[in-house]
């Protein structure tokens, strides 16, 4: 008996020890942690529950079955993060280059069938030289078949993608269709065709930094939604956002214990807005204020930066944040902001999370870059997504809420619940500038009495209470007490139900 137990021992041991001590210090060397060392970095001490350690592949091409290394280039399994079950796949870049192969991707698929029943989210640390060359089409199948399950698996449980190494090929789209992003600076990168091919087709000489590193895809493309400095940082922001998630589609987030006033008044506010109504104001100010002990997470920081989107809690209940940001481009919205808020406001629709949308946008950015790169089907998609969303939408106005784009920002007229606005709103359907412009255009020549016009305009449509008279405002606000009114707006909201027209699904321009 007891050389059975010890030979158990001994083949766990040598699975621990992936691709062996050369490999695991060539790992440490590039600053990056073994796949195992991620997983305990992640999880709660001692709450991993590994599977499929012993899965070896089964490809006899190439001379690979001398090579058959005990769980095959990935250690999969489940654990917890702060008590909470989540399911764990990390790629073994010791081990054959955590090169993808059929019994690679099996034991990836495993795990996501037990998430997607189960009701736990998927967390992928990956770090891998892509298909197994040696495999071929057995590679591509294997791929295949965990892009399905990130399929099936979309708005039913959260995935994450924490790209932690390589990430190049097709291997990129099993990412690109979870939830969440994260990259570690300086030692991941994703492309679809890398440096070699870039310079053959195109003779762009460009290094994997550059074209696919996580400055590049935070802050240009915005495939990702954070960068960190480390793999200890990248994972325990997992963890910190993990406790901002609910499990699955079929609880509602999680609340956490507070210790904050909701009723909390913040007298900083109600100076809040400068007295210049072109003057700019730091959004994210009003957002910390609101929060529960003034913790936000915020989702693609870097990108699109005049729209700001992220997580706080109110009476420790988690809440979606929307909000312009009057410090960038004026708080206009474009293409950019509207795709990166629309995908977030979607997001919160799919996991029962509340929406809190906080609104100062003259408008959209005007320039035939904005339409031609099709601002208007982009522009659609925000609009879409807020009047698809079921969950409780409350809404602040601070100050402008112009035309188009007043109806787009979570307005009462796309089933808004609630909407506030603060005495020094602005919601009208242009500015009092363009307003005279178009309105008396016979007067242009004469200073005076233009300026008179504009001053008639501002006193009748500069305020919020034009809207207010027709209900499309609940209430003005004090800015001090916004805090308060948010937090019972979200409490009486706690048992709502919508009911849609049946549809297979919805067409949201893409
Ligand atoms: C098999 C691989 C591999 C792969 C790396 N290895 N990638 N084995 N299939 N795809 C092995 C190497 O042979 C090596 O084995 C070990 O992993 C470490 O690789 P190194 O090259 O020594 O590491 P490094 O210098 O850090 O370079 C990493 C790398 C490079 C840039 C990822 O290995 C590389 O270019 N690999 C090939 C990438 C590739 O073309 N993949 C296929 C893409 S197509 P030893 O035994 O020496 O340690 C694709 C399609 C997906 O992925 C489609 C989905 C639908």
């Amino acid at each position: 008996m007891q050389h059975i137990l010890q030979e158990l021992e001994a083949r766990r041991a040598a699975a621990r020890l992936g691709g062996g001590e050369r490999r695991i210090d060539a790992q440490h060397a590039k600053g990056k942690l073994t796949a195992r060392e991620r997983i305990e970095a992640l999880l709660d001490e001692d709450s991993f529950e590994e599977f499929d350690m012993f899965v070896t592949h089964r490809c006899t091409d190439f001379g690979m079955e001398a090579t058959r290394p005990p769980g095959d280039g990935v250690v999969t399994g489940w654990g917890t993060v702060n008590g909470r079950q989540v399911y764990v796949f990390a790629q073994d870049f010791t081990v054959l280059g955590g090169s993808v192969s059929a019994t690679h991707a099996g034991k990836i698929c495993k795990i996501m069938d037990m998430a997607i029943q189960n009701g736990a989210p998927v967390i992928g640390l990956n770090d891998s030289g892509g298909a197994r060359i040696q495999e071929g089409v057995d590679s591509l199948a294997g791929y295949g078949e965990v892009f399905q399950r990130n399929i099936m698996a979309s708005g039913v449980v959260p995935q994450i993608s924490v790209i932690m190494g390589p990430c190049a090929g097709g291997a990129v789209y099993s990412p690109a269709m979870t939830d969440f992003i994260f990259m570690v600076r300086e030692s991941s990168y994703m492309f679809v065709t890398g440096p070699d091919v870039v310079r053959t087709v195109t003779n762009e000489v460009v290094t994997a930094e550059e074209l696919g590193g996580a400055q590049t895809h935070t802050s240009k493309s915005s495939v990702a939604d954070a960068a960190f400095e480390d793999d200890i940082e990248a994972l325990a922001e997992v963890r910190r956002l993990i406790d901002f998630l609910p499990l699955s589609n079929r609880e509602k987030p999680p609340v956490r214990p507070f210790f904050d006033d909701p009723g909390r008044i913040e007298p900083s506010l109600d100076t809040l807005i400068p007295a210049n109504p072109n003057a700019p104001y730091d959004m994210k100010e009003l957002i910390l204020k609101i929060a529960d002990e003034g913790d936000f997470y915020e989702i693609q920081e870097a990108f699109a930066r005049n729209i700001v989107t992220g997580f706080i809690r109110l009476e420790g209940s988690t809440v979606g944040v929307v909000a312009n940001q009057p410090m960038v481009l004026a708080g206009c919205l474009d293409i950019d902001s509207a795709r990166k808020a629309a995908r977030f406001v979607r997001f919160c629709d799919a996991f029962d999370i509340p929406i809190l949308t906080l609104v100062d946008v003259p408008g959209f950015l005007p320039g035939t870059g904005q339409e031609y790169g099709g601002v208007i089907k982009h522009g659609a998609k925000l609009l879409f997504a807020y009047g698809e969303a079921t969950v409780p939408k409350v809404t602040v106005i601070t100050r402008k809420a112009y035309g188009g784009a007043y109806v787009v920002m979570a307005s009462k007229h796309l089933r808004g619940d609630i909407s506030y606005a603060w005495p020094t709103s602005e919601v009208a359907v242009m500015g009092a500038k363009g307003a005279v412009e178009i309105l008396y255009r016979s007067e242009a020549g004469d200073a005076d009495r233009i300026a008179a016009r504009t001053q008639d305009y501002e006193d009748r449509f500069a305020n919020p209470f034009v809207a207010a008279e027709r209900g499309f405002i609940d209430e003005v606000i004090q800015p001090r007490s916004t805090r308060r009114r948010v937090c019972r707006a979200f409490a009486s909201l706690r048992n709502k139900t919508v009911k849609r027209p049946w549809k297979k699904h919805d067409n949201i321009p893409l």
